[in-house]
């Protein structure tokens, strides 16, 4: 073996022994916070690479298949930019309708037939557990890019990474989260990714959509201190980040739902002004009118560059499954 092959310093070499070669990301449960402190060190490097050089060959040759059962802007440009700046390829298939999928193939048979001309597949799926299903019959990784209102693992470490380079640090930070707890898959992941660190955790959403019992208990079970609240203006002056998210309008099941409900939190910069100076402002994207526009260049606003900050992190997990980091 070669010195560069051995050295686990190098972040860039060829490293088929590394630990998440070939492996599939699922769930933010795989992560402890030493693969976490690993990633975001890569995505650095990712970040540091791209403004140095802009596209490079680290995953040339290789091909990432982006397979979208359902709509997405962000997350699978951001796989295809990620890939590309890699120096891989991307076969995009985000119109099921047109693929064999509308004949009536399986999951698991779109993802073997795939995975023959590709090394990595990204799936977004309407039904919790999609990935780990595609997971059980893949021989490559599979990368869970949301699995209906289950999770969505690399949203939640976009966002963590977003905290971390505009806040320096996670621990002692109190984040509250707002809008649509029930159906946010990012809420689902982020929390609990959040969960490994020394935080305070506020959630505030109308009675309907509130945190799932199940996650709720799985963070009181790791002692993280948490408050629910209906109103955003009682959690809102203590938090160090508010991550805001879109009421879910496709999720529910009785329409009426959705009108008692769409609306109930509209961020303007009246809404901030009982906020402390360094709020750090969030959000997954897309907004239908839950930050209004105004904030936009408010030095808190840190939504476009979360965005950003997703394509070094999806880079970085790239090189990572695909044994190059
Ligand atoms: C989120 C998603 O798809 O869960 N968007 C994203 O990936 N950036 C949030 C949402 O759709 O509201």
């Amino acid at each position: 073996m070669t010195k560069a092959l051995s050295n686990p310093h190098l972040p860039f070499g060829d490293q088929r022994t590394a630990p998440w070669y070939g492996k599939s990301i699922l769930t933010v449960k795989q992560f402890n916070q030493d693969d976490l402190k690993y990633i975001f060190e890569v995505a650095h490097e990712m970040r540091e690479m791209v403004e140095r050089v802009g596209t490079f060959d680290l995953l040339k040759g290789k091909i990432l298949v982006n397979l979208f059962y359902e709509p997405s802007t962000r997350t699978a440009s951001s796989f295809t930019a990620a890939m590309e700046r890699l120096g891989g390829s991307v076969i995009p298939i985000n119109e099921v309708k047109y693929s064999s999928v509308a004949k009536g193939e399986s999951l698991p048979d779109t993802v073997r037939s795939l995975e023959c001309y590709s090394d990595v597949i990204v799936l977004r799926h309407p039904e919790i557990g999609a990935s780990a299903l595609a997971a059980q019959y893949a021989r490559k990784p599979i990368i869970n890019a949301g699995d209906g209102i289950g999770e969505h693992p690399t949203q939640a470490l976009l966002d963590l990474f977003t905290i971390l380079e505009e806040k320096g640090n996670v621990d002692g930070l109190t984040i509250t989260m707002v809008g649509d707890l029930k159906y946010g898959r990012t809420v689902h992941s982020l929390s609990r990714l959040l969960s490994l660190y020394d935080v305070k955790l506020n959630f505030v959403s109308p009675e309907i959509l509130r945190l799932p019992e199940e996650i709720i208990s799985e963070l009181e079970s790791k002692g993280i201190p948490i408050q629910e609240y209906a109103l955003l203006d009682q959690a809102l002056s203590e938090s160090d980040v508010l991550y805001v998210t879109r009421i879910q309008k496709e999720r529910f099941e009785d329409p009426r739902d959705y009108e008692n409900v769409k609306g109930t939190y509209i961020i303007n910069s009246q809404t901030l002004a009982s906020a402390r100076e360094d709020l750090v402002l969030m959000h997954p994207l897309p907004r239908v009118g839950e930050i209004s526009m105004d904030l936009d260049d408010d030095p808190r606003a840190a939504y476009f560059r979360q965005m950003e900050y997703g394509m070094y992190v999806r880079m970085a997990l790239l090189a990572m499954v695909l044994g190059k980091a």
